[in-house]
């Protein structure tokens, strides 16, 4: 098996390769001055099984176009498989019409990659567990919720598990059942489509001294840091937030930094550059699920 990284996470591609005990395979990927990439694999691939690591953030549409050309590139050069690492799926929040007019945005991706020639796809905490219905390709749909669960029992305190949304409900049960049932509140959130703001309308659930938030991504802050407000509101001192993909858009960092939240615990499926790092944040990294997942 070779392993390629793209440029979007290529610290994680390193681990995974460690992990696994081998050295990123090279590729040339050079940028022309008016942003075009050509890619070039510099090395014999011919009837190899070969891993491309590409989350697609921050900016998708490069990330994406990065990995169709590397996934040409070794198809061409004769690789007999092809699994696209992708921890962070861009466009899986526009997995269905929500109004009238809209594109169904990752049902164009997941043809996209079948016919680029992937064979398996390889994801995190995606934000439906429909997702891999809308692949006609394997989608091995993995979750951070099991590096969590550590992560709670070593803080040991007695705490209740929130999801900052209705959509959450499942992912915080598994998380509460990882947890031998430990106690979850859901906060009845609303969205905007047009403005994208949200709205906190009240708790479902009893909430203690303590709290958890549980949410599949941190993109502008705005869920996270209005779910801690209204747990503040109902007396809650300490919040600690586990998200799995750290997005990070426009003024997150500094959101979350100047909020009054404990700790942000997120995984490594995202690259985090240095700028966007903050010293409540935590990194937790997927790496080993990752090569595991490869070794079957
Ligand atoms: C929404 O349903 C998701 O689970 C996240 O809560 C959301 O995408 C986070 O976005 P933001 O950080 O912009 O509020």
């Amino acid at each position: 098996m070779k392993i390629f990284s793209g440029t979007s996470n290529r610290p994680l591609a390193q681990k995974i390769a460690e992990k696994l005990g081998q050295d990123l395979s090279p590729l040339e990927i050079y940028v022309f001055p008016d942003g075009e990439k050509r890619i070039r694999v510099l090395e014999r691939v011919t009837d190899e099984d070969c891993v491309v690591v590409q989350p697609t953030s921050p900016e998708p549409d490069k990330s994406y176009m990065e990995l169709f050309f590397i996934v040409d590139a070794l198809r061409r050069s004769g690789a007999s498989k092809i699994k696209a690492v992708i921890p962070y799926l861009g466009y899986q929040r526009q997995d269905h019409v929500f109004r009238e007019g809209e594109a169904v945005s990752l049902e164009v991706i997941a043809t996209l990659l079948k016919w680029g020639g992937v064979d398996e796809v390889i994801s995190f905490d995606l934000h439906s567990i429909k997702i891999p219905e809308i692949f006609k390709i394997k989608l091995n749909h993995l979750s951070a919720l099991p590096i969590f669960a550590q992560e709670i029992k070593k803080m040991g305190k007695a705490t209740v598990l929130i999801s900052p949304d209705s959509g959450g409900i499942r992912r915080i049960k598994l998380l509460s059942r990882m947890l031998g049932n430990m106690p979850f509140a859901v906060i009845k959130k609303d969205r905007n489509l047009a403005t994208g703001k949200v709205a906190m309308d009240g708790i479902e659930g009893k909430v203690k001294e303590n709290a958890v938030i549980i949410d599949d991504m941190i993109s502008t802050g705005g869920t996270i840091v209005g779910a801690s407000d209204l747990l503040k509101k109902k007396g809650v001192k300490e919040i600690f937030v586990f998200a799995t993909h750290a997005v990070f858009s426009d003024q997150a960092p500094s959101i979350l930094s100047n909020s009054s939240l404990k700790k942000v615990f997120v995984t490594d499926t995202i690259n985090i550059p240095k700028e966007k790092r903050f010293p409540k944040l935590q990194i937790l990294s997927v790496s080993q699920m990752i090569a595991e997942q490869l070794k079957m």
